[in-house]
């Protein structure tokens, strides 16, 4: 199915995001991208990435009782990896991505788990309504990435963690030319190559613990933060 970007979809409102990316996409762009993504999101995506998954899982430290957010569930690929003794609440935009992760959770059994369709930019949740909050391989994805962050650090508490796992725009000059030429093209296949991980730090007051690469080749980024 062939998508293209249409006026309404480009982002709209924010130039602080732009320049984060050469790319700009809205909701219903990804939307579409992730409904067509969603039957072949495991093969494409899965075993590639798991690494840095299971590598945030670590870092987020779960204690038991912990209220842990995952922002951008997608087909509950990271249900299994939560340890039974938290309680995860999983948000993702795509009601057909969410359809997959659904199945899956209730296929194993992960009581632990509860789906909900919600736009990460715009959260319902109260302030310090969790533990943990968790954003694997989604902020490059959304139309607004410094929103979606900034809305992370507003629910999870105080002394909580924040992880974030992504690619994000290389160090080398060469490289980041690259990851820019191909973005506009990129975010048809669900992402944005060339995120600026440093003015998403700057524009969001994030300040990490620790930074790793991770998967191999080592072009992920796992941000870990605790929140002041
Ligand atoms: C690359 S997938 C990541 C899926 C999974 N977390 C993983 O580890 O593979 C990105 C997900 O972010 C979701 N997404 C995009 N924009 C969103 C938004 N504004 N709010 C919530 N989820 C969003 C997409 O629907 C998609 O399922």
């Amino acid at each position: 199915m062939a998508i293209s970007l249409r006026r309404h979809d480009h982002f709209p409102h924010n130039s602080r995001a732009d320049a984060l990316s050469v790319a700009t996409v809205g909701n219903a762009f990804v939307d579409r991208v992730y409904a067509y993504l969603s039957p072949v999101y495991d093969i494409a995506f899965g075993p590639l990435l798991q690494p840095g998954r299971v590598k945030a899982i670590e870092r987020l430290a779960i204690e038991p009782g912990d209220r842990v957010l995952e922002v951008g569930a997608g087909t509950g690929i990271n249900a299994p990896l939560y340890p039974p003794h938290c309680e995860v609440t999983a948000v993702d935009l795509s009601s057909d991505m969410l359809e997959r992760a659904r199945d899956r959770i209730g296929a194993a059994g992960l009581t632990h788990i509860r789906l909900l369709e919600a736009d990460a930019a715009h959260l319902t949740f109260v302030d310090e309504s969790f533990d943990r909050v968790y954003a694997p391989y989604t902020v490059s994805v959304v139309p607004d990435p410094v929103a979606v962050v900034r809305e992370m650090c507003r629910v999870c508490r105080r002394g909580g963690r924040i992880v974030i796992l992504n690619h994000f725009r290389s160090t080398n000059r060469l490289l980041a030319r690259m990851e820019q030429a191909i973005s506009p093209a990129t975010v048809h296949i669900g992402f944005k190559a060339d995120l600026d991980r440093q003015m998403l730090l700057e524009q969001t007051g994030l300040r990490p613990l620790s930074v790793e690469k991770v998967n191999v080749p080592p072009i992920w980024s796992l941000i870990t933060c605790i929140k002041e």
